[in-house]
């Protein structure tokens, strides 16, 4: 009888155990998505959550206050929306932030999953955006109303200056937006918080436990030590002690340690060899301290200024000093970084820029293709170059990402004869489907390979 009480105490262990490692994953999911945030570094969100989390009066959670949706919001929102949004700045679309100020939710939930048909139906708001973009159509999207709900939950949560939600908006007016889960740095910080604080009580507990379980199991060992009417069997499972040798001996540890060992290799294996070749993020150091934010982003500087050739052609050229010299003849003629430009025109050697984008020579990429037919923003591809002091390769240049964009980017064939009954035959085929690049052939191995 006292023997199986002392055998139990392995299995409440594990028991445990598996409660911790539970409650672990749980806290690790969390912590790579933010992670995630960070490192994507354009999102303006994380820096806004921040300041957020040290203003004063925290606002009432959108949506509910529904960490989870807000959550989901977040990850919808990086799947279809981040390439073109953020939060406080503009991207290739406008700033998110505010936008349940600017529009009630009936007005957003449409133009999310089908903004041509917004601007078509003339919405004087939804026209003036569109020209005021360009006529740069955002793609349509297949969301049911809750996802776009807790997008916009995530927007709102993420915004520089607290607001709620616009009234009257499908929120399910739940009350507990005020409980103490969600506070002013956004409900998803919130969330992690309080699982974190969840772990530490449970780290705890379980130490309390174990210690408790060890003074009883040798209190009751002393106890039965005391004792004069045990047979031989009880005596051996009372002395018994944990044997390390048998353990590392045993044939099945050995196999388990074995599998997890081989998996993991394999793991890091198969991850090593995708990224060959890969060289997303690349950011090497330039010859001359040239910044884009200075340049494109404060003084405001046409990429085509210098980068003349970008909606003509094939490749987008990078200046030559004599474009530099149109200004720095006059501005700032005493910087090191200048005199830089000079020495080169007087070798008549040109500036030796680090190349950051490459493709492999058996892929054809057109500019003027993208952004003088396709009327593309270089942002959607480039990330925000207004903003980079020193440029990385913001996409990945695969041949997925290509496709990708292909099969979901609208055709801009609005008055452009040479499509029309291209777009009929379509329609009729396929209503309601949107013309996409790959629905006239961008996706066809020839398009793109030589
Ligand atoms: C390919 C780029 C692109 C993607 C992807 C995209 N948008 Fe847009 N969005 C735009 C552009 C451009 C506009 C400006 C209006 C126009 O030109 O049609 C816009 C406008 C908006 C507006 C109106 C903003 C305002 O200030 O009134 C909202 C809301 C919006 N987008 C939400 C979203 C959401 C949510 C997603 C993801 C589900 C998304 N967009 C994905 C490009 C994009
Ligand atoms: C004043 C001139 C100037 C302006 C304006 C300018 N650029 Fe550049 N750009 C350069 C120079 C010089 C380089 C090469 C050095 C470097 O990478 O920083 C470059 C490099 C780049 C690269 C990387 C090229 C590579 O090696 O793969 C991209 C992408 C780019 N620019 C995009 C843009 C975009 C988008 C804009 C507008 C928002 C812009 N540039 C505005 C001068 C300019
Ligand atoms: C249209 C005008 C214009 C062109 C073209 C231009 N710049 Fe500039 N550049 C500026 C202005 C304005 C500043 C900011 C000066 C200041 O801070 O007082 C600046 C600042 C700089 C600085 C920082 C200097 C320092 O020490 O603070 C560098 C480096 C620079 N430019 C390099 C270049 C290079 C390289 C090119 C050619 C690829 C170029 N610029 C083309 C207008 C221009
Ligand atoms: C559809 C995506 C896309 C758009 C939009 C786009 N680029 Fe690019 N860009 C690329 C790719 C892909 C490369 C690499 C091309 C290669 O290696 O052949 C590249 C390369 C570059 C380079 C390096 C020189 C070269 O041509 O290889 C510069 C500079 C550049 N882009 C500037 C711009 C500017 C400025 C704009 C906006 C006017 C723009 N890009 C719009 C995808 C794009
Ligand atoms: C962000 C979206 C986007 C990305 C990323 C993109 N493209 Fe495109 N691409 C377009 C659009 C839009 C068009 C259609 C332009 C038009 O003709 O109106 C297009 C057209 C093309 C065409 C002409 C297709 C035809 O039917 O004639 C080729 C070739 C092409 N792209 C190659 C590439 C390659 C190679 C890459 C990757 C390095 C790439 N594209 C990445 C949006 C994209
Ligand atoms: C929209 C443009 C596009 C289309 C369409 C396309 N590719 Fe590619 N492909 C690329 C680009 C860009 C690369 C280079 C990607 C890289 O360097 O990772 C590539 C690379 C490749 C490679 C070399 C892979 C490597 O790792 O070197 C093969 C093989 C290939 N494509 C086959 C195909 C076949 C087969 C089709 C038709 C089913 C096709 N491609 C259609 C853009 C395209």
């Amino acid at each position: 009888m006292n023997s199986n009480r002392l055998r139990s105490l392995p299995h409440l262990l594990l028991a445990l155990f598996l409660t911790f490692a539970g409650a672990h994953k749980v806290a690790a999911q969390g912590a790579s998505s933010s992670a995630e945030v960070k490192k994507e570094g354009v999102t303006p969100g994380a820096t806004a959550g921040a300041t957020a989390a040290t203003a004063v009066a925290p606002p009432a959670a959108p949506g509910g206050g529904d960490a989870a949706a807000i959550a989901a919001g977040d990850a919808l929102f990086k799947a279809n929306c981040a390439q073109c949004h953020a939060v406080n700045e503009q991207v290739v679309g406008p700033a998110l932030g505010g936008i349940t100020k600017r529009r009630p939710i009936s007005w957003i939930i449409p133009w999310i999953k089908n903004s041509s048909k917004v601007v078509a139906s003339g919405d004087a708001y939804a026209v003036e955006l569109y020209n005021k973009f360009n006529k740069q159509q955002m793609p349509s999207f297949a969301l049911s109303d809750k996802e776009i709900t807790s997008i916009v939950a995530w927007v709102t949560s993420q915004e520089g200056a607290p607001g709620a939600i616009a009234k009257g908006g499908p929120t399910d007016g739940n009350a507990a937006a005020t409980d103490g889960k969600t506070d002013a740095g956004g409900a998803e910080a919130g969330a992690g918080k309080y699982v974190d604080i969840l772990l530490i009580v449970l780290v705890v507990v379980l130490i309390v436990l174990v210690v408790t379980l060890v003074i009883i199991g040798n209190l009751m060992k002393d106890v039965l030590r005391g004792r004069k009417d045990l047979d031989g069997r009880d005596i051996e499972i009372l002395e018994q002690r944990f044997d390390w040798g048998k353990l590392y001996r045993s044939p099945v540890m050995r196999g388990i340690v074995g599998t997890v060992f081989a998996l993991v290799l394999l793991y890091e294996g198969v991850q090593s060899v995708m990224a060959v070749g890969l060289t997303q993020g690349y950011q090497p150091t330039q010859p001359i301290a040239f910044s884009h934010k200075l340049h494109a982003g404060e003084h405001q500087i046409n990429c085509a200024y210098c980068h003349t050739s970008v909606y003509k052609s094939k490749s987008a050229n990078i200046p030559s000093a004599n474009i530099c010299m149109n200004c720095h003849s006059q501005i700032k003629t005493e910087s090191p970084e200048i005199k830089k430009i000079y020495r080169a025109i007087e070798r008549k050697q040109p500036i030796q820029w680090v190349r950051i984008h490459n493709l492999p020579d058996l892929a054809y990429f057109n500019h003027s293709q993208h952004t003088q037919v396709g009327g593309l923003q270089c942002q959607t591809c480039h990330g925000p170059i207004q903003n980079m002091e020193v440029v990385y390769q913001y996409s990945a240049l695969t041949m997925g990402w290509c496709i990708n964009c292909h099969r979901e980017m609208p055709l801009n064939t609005k008055d452009n004869k040479y499509y029309d009954n291209l777009v009929k035959l379509h329609d009729t085929k396929n209503a309601g489907a949107p013309f996409t690049v790959s629905s006239n052939g961008g996706t066809e191995c020839s398009k793109c390979h030589y």
